[in-house]
Order: C-alpha cells, then sequence, then structure tokens
C-alpha cells in the first residue's frame, strides 16, 4: 500500500488527514510534517498517521514515504513540488498548482524525466456529478448548452495567505479558480476571448473579480468570486430548452433540472465521506497504474488553468513579488 505524507499542518491538511484515515484500507496515512513539530504531531496523533515531523525536510528524506501531498500556501507549492521530485516522490499539490503557468511547466518537466506521479488537487474535478452532468448535457435533453453563471465569494480575506502578494494572495487564485474550472468541465479550456474586471486591495491582489470566458461558437461562461463578501458556490449552465442548478459547486451532491423554468427533476450524489475522498482514489489508481497524472486533471488541464489565470492577472496588473 503507498505510504502518504502531508507537508503542512494548517486547516485544508486537517481536513485532509481526517480523509486519509478514512480511506486507510486503500492508502496509508504515515506521516506529517510542519515548521512545527507540536502540530505535526497533533494531526497524527490525532488521525492516526505513524510519524510526525518537525521539519519538511526530515518527511522527504524519509525513504518510506511514497507520496506527499502539499497542503501550504500557494506561493510555496513551486519549491517544495521541487524538493519533492528531488526526493524521487510522488505528489499531489493544492490548488493553485503553482501561482503560474511557467512554474508549473518546470514542475511537470521534472516530475515526467523522473517518472513521477504529480496532480493538482482541485477536488471538484474528481466528484460523481461530473460524469453526470455532462452526460446530461451530451444527451440533449436541456438542448445546447450556451451559458454558464458560476461564482464563489467567502469572506476570508483576513487570513495572511489571502491578504499578502508574497503568499499569492487575492480571490483568483484561491477561490475564482473553482468557477474557472467549473467552465473548463463543461465548456471547455479553449476560450477565444476573455474580458475581466477586478477590485484590487491596498496590497495590490484581487478582493474581488469578474470574468467571462467567450468560445468559438458562441458559447460564454460568466464568472467570479471575492474574498470579502459571502455568497457560496452557486452555479448554473443554461442550455436552450432547460438548465442545470447547482446551488453547491463545491460539495455538489445534489443537482437540479428544469425544462424551461420548471422543475423536471433532482439528481442526488451523496458523498461517501466528505467528497475529497475521490481525488485521493483517482491518485491511487494512478500511481498503482504506473502513470504519471489522472485523467480528470491531466497536466494539461493544470496548464490551461493557470495560463487564463495569467491572462486575467495580466489584464488588472497582478504580479507577485517573486514573478
Ligand atoms: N481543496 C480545498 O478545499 C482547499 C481548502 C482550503 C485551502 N486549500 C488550499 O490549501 C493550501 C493551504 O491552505 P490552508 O487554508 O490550509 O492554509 P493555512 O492553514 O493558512 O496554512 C497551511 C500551512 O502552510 C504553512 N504556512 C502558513 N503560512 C505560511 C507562511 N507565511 N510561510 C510559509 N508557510 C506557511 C503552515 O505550515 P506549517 O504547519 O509547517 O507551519 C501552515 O500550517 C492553499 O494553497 C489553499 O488554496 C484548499
Amino acid at each position: 500500500m503507498l505510504k502518504l505524507g502531508i507537508l503542512g499542518a494548517g486547516n485544508i491538511a486537517t481536513k485532509l488527514a481526517g480523509v486519509y484515515n478514512f480511506l486507510r484500507n486503500e492508502i496509508e496515512p504515515y506521516a506529517v510534517a510542519s515548521r512545527s513539530l507540536e502540530k505535526a504531531t497533533a494531526i497524527a496523533e490525532k488521525f492516526n498517521f505513524a510519524k510526525a515531523y518537525g521539519s519538511y525536510e526530515e518527511l522527504l528524506s524519509d525513504p518510506a514515504v511514497d507520496v506527499v501531498y502539499i497542503a501550504t500556501p500557494h506561493s510555496h507549492h513551486f519549491e517544495q513540488m521541487l524538493m519533492c521530485i528531488e526526493h524521487g516522490k510522488h505528489i499531489l499539490c493544492e490548488k493553485p498548482f503553482t501561482v503560474n503557468e511557467q512554474q508549473a511547466r518546470i514542475v511537470f518537466e521534472k516530475a515526467k524525466a523522473r517518472g513521477l506521479f504529480v496532480c493538482e488537487a482541485v477536488w471538484t474535478r474528481f466528484m460523481p456529478c461530473v460524469k453526470r452532468i455532462r452526460e446530461i448535457l451530451e444527451s440533449g435533453e436541456l438542448g445546447e448548452p450556451r451559458y454558464i453563471e458560476a461564482s464563489f465569494c467567502a469572506p476570508i480575506s483576513f487570513k495572511e495567505r489571502m491578504a499578502l502578494p508574497e503568499l499569492a494572495g487575492g480571490a483568483l487564485l484561491d477561490l475564482g479558480i473553482y468557477p474557472l474550472n467549473y467552465a473548463m468541465l463543461y465548456f471547455g479550456e479553449d476560450p477565444v476571448k476573455i474580458t475581466s474586471a477586478a477590485v484590487l486591495t491596498d496590497k495590490g491582489v484581487d478582493e474581488h473579480e469578474t470574468f467571462t470566458l467567450q468560445y468559438a461558437d458562441g458559447r460564454m461562461a460568466m464568472l467570479g468570486s471575492s474574498m470579502t463578501a459571502f455568497g457560496g458556490a452557486p452555479a448554473r449552465i443554461n442550455c436552450t430548452k432547460g438548465h442545470i442548478i447547482c446551488e453547491k459547486m463545491l460539495v455538489c451532491e445534489e443537482i437540479v433540472i428544469e425544462h424551461g423554468n420548471c422543475v423536471i427533476r433532482t439528481e442526488k450524489f451523496p458523498f461517501e465521506y466528505n467528497g475529497y475522498e475521490y481525488e485521493i482514489r483517482s491518485m491511487i489508481k494512478a500511481i498503482e497504474a504506473g502513470k504519471c497524472e489522472t485523467e480528470e486533471t491531466p497536466w494539461s488541464t493544470t496548464l490551461n488553468e493557470l495560463r487564463i489565470m495569467d491572462t486575467l492577472r495580466a489584464q488588472w496588473g497582478v504580479k507577485y513579488p517573486f514573478e
């Protein structure tokens, strides 16, 4: 069984440690590393990981670790993935994979040269609803899909990693990445036109933004995010004969299908645990099959996603100090 190590002992690392514990018949929750041994130990004890390390280097030097889950601020993903690759570890890295396309290309080149698995943990791409939504759209039941509306608003600007340019802060890379992936999943990764507007904070990162992706055949996606307002993550795929409503794009356990404006049915996709189990299972399957990427989030998708976010940030003049 693959042995899993976690880098970082913060918010999402704690949540995922619970998922790895739940999946212990499929992957071994083995080690947690933090710059604070106390924090690593607390997570390891709570979720039955065998080892706790007080530095990332120690975890990466442990030959028993097969795969590393990176759960640190965006700004650190690139450097930490390079460290993992140097130590011959497979990687599941939190979103955004890196802060820009150029960094991601370097990671993929190095991982390819070593035959290592690497994947961006955009967990929404792996959920069971995705396959079903694609089936409904392809079936023609709702006519032609023409227009997507999706957003993610959560008041988390108080977090240091959201506020500071040196930690690659801003709404887009943390929140807007989800509506972007929603559009990419159902309308594709090759918009012909990208337009946008953003309000920047006094530190020069995006507080909120709206952006539209226009496709060659006239389909359009209207997307956005805010790190100062409540709003959740609703999404709709509007088609010529009806639409699909997804009240909670992030925890999508239910969709509503309407013909015209009449509700026809609700379809449910209850999670087995909390929804993160699907990306982890996909990772295990790929690594065990000797593959370097997943079907749900191939490397090309991550590059396309980052290229679009690079374009948006260039439109607003948001550049991080280390770029
Ligand atoms: N998939 C999801 O649903 C989801 C949800 C939330 C976040 N995320 C992603 O996960 C990543 C981490 O988010 P989070 O909310 O877990 O962050 P967090 O709790 O603020 O920080 C996570 C860890 O990163 C390290 N860290 C924090 N600030 C740092 C700094 N200034 N310099 C160096 N290291 C620092 C710390 O590691 P030590 O333990 O070593 O001190 C901390 O425990 C982000 O990329 C975010 O986009 C994903």
